[in-house]
Order: C-alpha cells, then sequence, then structure tokens
C-alpha cells in the first residue's frame, strides 16, 4: 500500500512576531563543553508514580469517546473543517478542555520548526545544519543546546509535539535520510539523539525519537520488509534507541513504515511490546508514522497507542473501528486504557499539562538561535583533504566561487524536516515526479557563500560563476589566487539516491578547474558520502554536509581559519559503491516498474513488496569495512584540522569496569580541537570493532589534556537471545586510541571479568 500523497496547499498564513527574547547566547566562537550536559535542569521533576497516579486518575475522568478522541490524529492539510486552533503543520489530536487534557499540535522535527513548502506563508525558523553535521561535532553538548533551541522555537509557536530524534542507523551510503539522522555508530547516534531530545523536552513540549525500527532506507518505505536477525538488531539499531531512551526520556515514540522480519513496524509485537514495552519498560506512548497504520486489533494489541495523520491511512483504524473492537472484546477495555494512559504520561512527564504551551506566538531570539546553528556548521563540518591550501590568505586578490548557487545560498535536505529557514529560500526547485513530489522542493537557505567570503576578505576581487559550463568556469578559475568549487548531492526523503556519484556532470566540472588550477578547494554540500574520483587533483575537501542557515558565514571561517575545522566523520566514506554491504539501494528495480508503466500510459498498480536482508548484521558501517578488510576512502571518526595532535600515556583499568584514560596534546601551532576515540574489539557471535567512548577536547598550542573514558559493557557485549539479555564473557579485549577507526595509534588490552545484563 503506498501512502496517498500530500496536498501542497497554500495554507493559512501565520503572523509571527519576530522580535528578540533571549533564549540562548551561544556565540560560534564560543566552544561546547565535551561532557554530556550533566547540570542542565532535570526534565522529569516528578516522580514516576507520581505521573502514573495523575494519568490514571485522569483516565478515570474521560468518556470512552474522549478516550477514542485522543488516539487518533489528524493531518491538518487534508483535514476537512479544520478547528479554529489547528495550524497547518504535521499533525493535530483535540484534548479534553474539560480536565485541561491539551490538544496536540504536531510539527517536524530535528533541524528546526519545520514548514514544508511554505504551508505556513511567511513562517520562518532557524534552520540548523542537517544532523549529519551535528554527529560530525561529537558533541552532546551542542545536540543538547540544538534540541533545547528547536523546542524553544517550537512552543513559541504554540506547537507542543516535535517529531524529532530521528536515530536510525545508515546502513547505506546513499540512504534518502541519511542527512536526518546521526551516523552509523549506536553510541555515538545514541547519545546524541539522547541529548538532542533532553533538549526539547527542556522547552516542557513532546519529543519523539524515531523511526522504530530499522527504517533504513526510502525507497518502497510503505511496502519494504526488512528482514534481520534478534541478536544483530539489538547490538546496533535498537542499541542506538536504547541508549538515546535512557537519556533523553522521550515521552513518544514513533513507529516506522516498513516491517520488520515480516510484521509492519507499527503493529510489530515483538518491537512494540517486547522490546520497547517489556524490556526496556517505556512508559511513553508509541505514534504511528504518518500513513504507517494497517489494522485496528492487531496494531492495538501489538503495542500501537495512537494512530496519526489518519487522513493518510487507508482508514481511520483507531476511530470508530477501534470502539467497535472494544464492544466485541477484540481489544480489552485495559488496553485501550493503557493507551491512554501513556499518552497522559507523556505530557504530564514533559511539564506540557503543568506549563501548556502559550496561546498565541512568542518572541523568539532568531540571532541567538543563528549563532547556534552556524556553531554547529563550524563545529561539525570535516575537512577531508587539505595539501598547504588551506586557510585560505585574506590577502589573496582574486578568488573565484564556482556552483551550487554559491552566489545566493546553500543548500537543504528535502522531506519533512524541511525548515522554512530565517531569510527565505532564495532557491527552490519542485520536483516532477515520486513520492516526495507531493512535500518537497530543493531548496536552499540564505546563507551567501559568496557574500561571507566577500566580507572575510573585504581586499580580494571575489566573483561567482555558476558552473554549468565547465569550460566557462575553468577558465574564471585561471591565475586566481584561490578557487572554492561548491559540489552537491542533495538527498530527500521518500527516495534513496541512485548513486552516491555527484550528479549533473560535477565530476567532470571539478576535473576541468582543477586542471586550469590546482589550488582548488571542494566544498561538498552532500546528505552523506560522495565519490571524489577526482580527488587526487584538488588541493583540499571540506565537507560541509547541509549546513544550515548560516552555513555560508560558517564555510567561509572555516576555509579561511576564523575556525579550525574539527568535525568528524560520523559514517564512513566508501571508496567504490560495490564496499557497501547492498551494491545499490534496493527497490529501484521496484518503483522503476511502476514509473515506466506509468510513462507508457499504463495503469500502475503500488509499488511491489520486497524484503531487503541485512546481511552485515550488527557491523554497521565502520565495523563492516573492518571485518571484510576493506580500505574505504576515508574511514568513520575522520578529519583534519589547521593544528596536529598527540596522544600519550595510555591507562587502562580492567577488570569489572572498562575505564581507559590518556593525553591529548595540541601539537601544532593554533588553537584547535580534536575528538580522540576509542575502540574495542569484542563478540562472541562474530567479531567486531567498536566505538567504546568518544571526548571532544579543546585545546591551545602546545596544551594537553588527560581524557578518561568509562565504557558501557553493552557497547562490547554480545546480545543473547537465548538468555534473553547481554553478556559479556570474561577474557582479554584488544583496544585502541585513536583519531578515527582504524588508527591505532594507542594500542592496549582490557582484561574484563564477565559481565551479564537486562535487555
Ligand atoms: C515522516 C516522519 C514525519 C511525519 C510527519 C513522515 O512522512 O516519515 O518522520 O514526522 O511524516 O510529517
Amino acid at each position: 500500500m503506498t501512502q496517498p500523497r500530500r496536498p501542497t496547499l497554500v495554507l493559512r498564513r501565520l503572523c509571527l512576531s519576530t522580535a528578540m527574547a533571549s533564549l540562548l547566547a551561544l556565540s560560534p566562537a564560543v566552544h561546547a563543553q565535551t561532557m554530556p550536559a550533566k547540570d542542565s535542569p532535570p526534565i522529569m521533576a516528578l516522580t514516576q508514580d507520581r505521573v502514573w497516579a495523575r494519568a490514571d486518575a485522569l483516565v478515570r475522568q474521560m468518556t470512552l469517546d474522549e478516550k477514542i478522541t485522543y488516539l487518533h490524529g489528524l493531518f491538518p492539510p487534508q483535514t476537512k473543517n479544520p478547528p479554529a486552533d489547528m495550524i497547518p503543520s504535521a499533525g493535530y489530536v483535540p484534548g479534553v478542555p474539560r480536565l485541561k487534557i491539551p490538544t496536540l499540535r504536531e510539527t517536524d522535527a530535528s533541524l528546526g520548526v519545520a514548514n514544508q513548502v511554505e504551508q505556513r506563508k511567511g513562517d520562518t525558523a532557524t534552520a540548523l545544519p542537517a544532523s549529519l553535521a551535528l554527529a560530525g561535532t561529537f558533541e552532546p553538548e551542542l545536540a543538547f543546546k540544538s534540541g533545547a533551541m528547536i523546542g524553544g522555537e517550537a512552543r513559541a509557536k504554540t506547537f507542543n509535539v516535535l517529531l524529532a530524534g530521528g536515530v536510525n542507523l545508515t546502513r547505506d551510503p546513499w540512504a534518502g535520510r541519511n542527512f536526518e539522522y546521526l551516523g552509523e555508530d549506536p553510541l555515538l547516534a545514541g547519545i546524541l539523539a539522547g541529548e538532542s531530545i533532553r533538549g526539547v523536552q527542556s522547552a516542557n513540549i513532546v519529543s519523539t525519537i524515531k523511526h522504530f525500527a530499522l527504517n533504513a532506507q526510502e525507497t518502497g518505505r510503505h511496502v519494504m520488509d526488512a528482514r534481520i536477525g534478534e541478536a544483530d538488531l539489538r547490538e546496533s539499531d535498537l542499541l542506538a534507541f536504547q541508549i538515546a531512551m535512557e537519556r533523553g526520556k522521550p515521552a513518544s515514540v514513533m513507529c516506522a513504515y516498513n516491517k520488520v522480519n515480516g510484521d509492519w513496524a507499527c503493529e510489530n509485537d515483538f518491537l512494540l511490546n517486547k522490546v520497547l514495552k517489556k524490556d526496556w519498560a517505556y512508559p511513553g506512548w508509541v505514534m504511528s508514522d504518518w500513513g504507517a497504520v494497517h489494522s485496528t486489533v492487531k496494531a492495538a494489541n501489538a503495542g500501537l497507542d495512537q494512530q496519526s495523520g489518519q487522513e493518510l491511512d487507508k482508514q481511520i483504524f483507531f476511530g470508530e473501528d477501534l470502539k467497535q473492537a472494544v464492544a466485541k472484546g477484540e481489544v480489552t477495555t485495559a488496553r485501550l486504557d493503557d493507551m491512554v494512559r501513556r499518552i497522559l504520561y507523556g505530557v504530564i512527564q514533559t511539564g506540557l499539562i503543568d506549563n501548556p504551551t502559550p496561546a498565541s506566538e512568542q518572541p523568539i531570539d532568531y540571532a541567538g538561535n543563528a549563532r547556534l546553528a552556524q556553531a554547529v556548521a563550524e563545529r561539525g563540518s570535516v575537512l577531508l583533504k587539505n595539501q598547504g591550501v588551506l586557510p585560505l590568505k585574506k590577502s589573496a586578490k582574486k578568488i573565484v566561487l564556482i556552483g551550487a548557487h554559491a552566489d545566493v545560498g546553500v543548500l537543504s535536505g528535502g522531506g519533512s524536516s524541511q525548515v522554512r529557514s530565517v531569510g527565505g529560500a532564495p532557491v527552490e526547485i519542485p520536483l516532477n515526479g515520486g513520492e516526495a513530489a507531493s512535500f518537497v522542493r530543493v531548496t536552499w537557505h540564505a546563507s551567501s557563500p559568496l557574500k561571507a567570503v566577500q566580507a572575510i576578505a573585504p581586499g580580494a576581487d571575489v566573483t561567482y560563476v555558476d558552473g554549468k559550463d565547465p569550460v566557462a568556469a575553468a577558465k574564471a578559475a585561471q591565475g586566481a589566487d584561490a578557487v572554492i568549487l561548491f559540489a552537491w548531492h542533495w538527498q530527500t526523503e521518500a527516495a534513496d539516491a541512485r548513486s552516491i556519484a555527484l550528479p549533473d556532470n560535477q565530476d567532470r566540472l571539478v576535473e576541468a578547474v582543477a586542471a586550469a588550477n590546482r589550488n582548488i578547494v571542494v566544498v561538498l554540500q552532500t546528505g552523506g558520502p560522495v565519490l571524489m574520483p577526482w580527488l587526487d587533483k584538488v588541493g583540499a575537501v571540506l565537507a560541509a554536509w547541509y549546513p544550515g542557515q548560516k552555513g555560508g558565514e560558517a564555510i567561509a571561517r572555516l576555509l579561511f581559519g576564523d575556525a579550525n575545522p574539527s568535525g568528524r566523520l560520523p559514517m564512513t566514506f566508501p571508496a567504490a559503491e560495490s564496499q557497501a554491504p547492498r551494491p545499490s539501494a534496493p527497490g529501484w528495480a521496484e518503483q522503476d516498474a511502476i514509473d515506466n508503466a506509468r510513462r507508457a500510459g499504463q495503469k500502475a498498480g503500488p509499488i511491489k513488496p520486497f524484503a531487503v536482508d541485512y546481511i552485515e548484521g550488527a557491523a554497521v558501517g565502520y565495523r563492516w569495512y573492518e571485518q571484510q578488510k576493506l580500505k574505504p576512502l576515508y574511514p568513520f571518526g575522520y578529519g583534519l584540522s589547521y593544528t596536529s595532535f598527540t596522544y600519550a600515556n595510555l591507562t587502562v583499568e580492567d577488570g569489572a569496569v572498562l575505564r581507559v584514560s590518556f593525553d591529548v596534546t595540541n601539537s601544532g601551532k593554533v588553537a584547535g580541537a580534536d575528538t580522540p576515540q576509542l575502540y574495542v574489539t569484542a563478540g562472541q557471535r562474530k567479531r567486531m570493532l567498536r566505538l567504546a567512548g568518544f571526548q571532544k577536547v579543546d585545546l591551545a598550542p602546545g596544551q594537553t589534556r588527560r581524557v578518561t573514558l568509562t565504557v558501557d559493557p553493552r557497547i562490547l557485549a554480545d546480545y543473547d537471545v537465548a538468555a534473553k539479555g547481554w553478556t559479556l564473557p570474561a577474557g582479554e579485549y584488544a583496544l585502541y586510541v585513536g583519531a578515527h577507526a582504524g588508527d591505532a595509534a594507542l594500542p592496549g588490552t582490557a582484561a574484563l571479568k564477565g559481565w551479564t545484563g537486562k535487555p
């Protein structure tokens, strides 16, 4: 079954005040702390028992119809006769005013308060860079601040549920939503997602975590069956969710579109009842993704608590049908009450019920929030190559910028996460087909690299050529002191890329310009890895991801050395597509069959269901490359700086708990930040390299700091399906501290006592 298309309606205008209030005062130059934000205020001031008691008291007072109404949500763009207080956005669930149960006003999501295809005319918000940039910072502190910023803006715009917390692991380099997620490692992704959710909920609104689980690809997401063994799933994607949920305590979990091992994720008893609610004792509610519900009785009994965006499903499963199912005893009254109670638990736990969102829009400190967006872009961009070209000299006389609309803006990823950023969208290109076409346009944020470079090098003659003609671009580059070529690879929700080669003849463009001027700097704006056949011929490469609404300024500061690059790759960059566990994106054959039939004027049914076997199991990303002895183009964790770092004096405290300490020194001439990483090889089922700890450290030239990393034993353990829990056998474990996966700068071993743990 396919999801009905979203309409591109132009909806009611929201007048937003842009007056200032001081929400955050973060300057890009001020570096975040590198440890998780322990001292920020706890979001759960109420004990769990107290929250349950209050939720139960409310459930007792609700009528059957009130309960049912709270269990299915509307999709505002398609709602007929919308209620007066409905904001055009992703979702709306009417509350119960007589009991002060809040109406849920839902919006996307992780990169800022979304406003896809400008459904709320003129409503702009702060657009953070892609979550991949956040992952590239390796800074939990920035994740918390990002979440708090979005939560604050959402609240000020009267939303109270943020559909944030995307934490699916990157299994395929071309997957359409990689840019919205946090990379390929469960520890890194889990910590950052958890902090970001904690940040959102610090604004007393609900955050989701999504998409539960194994929504690892977009093409065919409504029909595909993701197949994997339980232990593999627990040690990879589920572990990322688990870590994030422990830290962030999201009030809601959004189940995914796809099937997992034969059952739809939103009616998957194993995922929802067994793992989430039983093993992890999750107290909150499971909401469906938009158009991801397939049944009433099966879904309700398998653990789905709320149907979202009902207009996008085949029918309203959790309305009258659910009422009937309860009347017939197919769903018990106890289960019905449990569904409602879980939602109420979430709205009480987050403080939403005690501190309701304002009735009208509040002022937002957009200038302060823009500084945060810039800080994430500066701290998360990754310098991949630098042959003495960077930093660029401000005394340069002639600088040429080429390609990707760098005269006016920076590229953004597409989909439900699309923010209409402050400053607007100088370039917007509609799509001419595919599922994404109804709610996506290829969008640039108004942050001009050209203007930023002109401002930073005021004495230079700075010009822009669009790069459409490689010969003209090469000619413009000749004799320039600096050439900055902006390469792009646009990615979107609802479709995977067919390839990670740069599209639109860009490889030829880079080759031509590099032949004319060897000092060429390539700035990548991509949603993940891309192939770089021209790598040997260029002077420098900076991966800026989709850098958000201050991307132009951030890129200029990084290139000219006002900011020192410190991002590290949150995902492996393959040397060739054939290195990935699957050589291409599954589902395109099925999708093409439909598209071809439609083009031939034939009636084409929905895309044919297909299955993907995740043969890499828990060995996602760098773990796969290590197991298969493959040399990637750039490994996970990799990134250069304008200074250098050394590691020394490793000590390993082992026994019951593994704790590793070492010195990190800035051995270069300028201040910079490094992210030393601890890797351990473990696994009885299958030997596997694992990122066991990391810490970002800011260091002045010559400065040394001692870093201590304490390891969560689940990272090293096997999941034992028969014993129903984690198991780490006693023994010797090889480890190393290094600058990236595969860099055994400080090798060691740990003698660990055995450990077992609950799932
Ligand atoms: C996406 C979700 C999103 C929802 C509401 C879905 O298509 O998969 O991530 O939150 O739409 O916009």
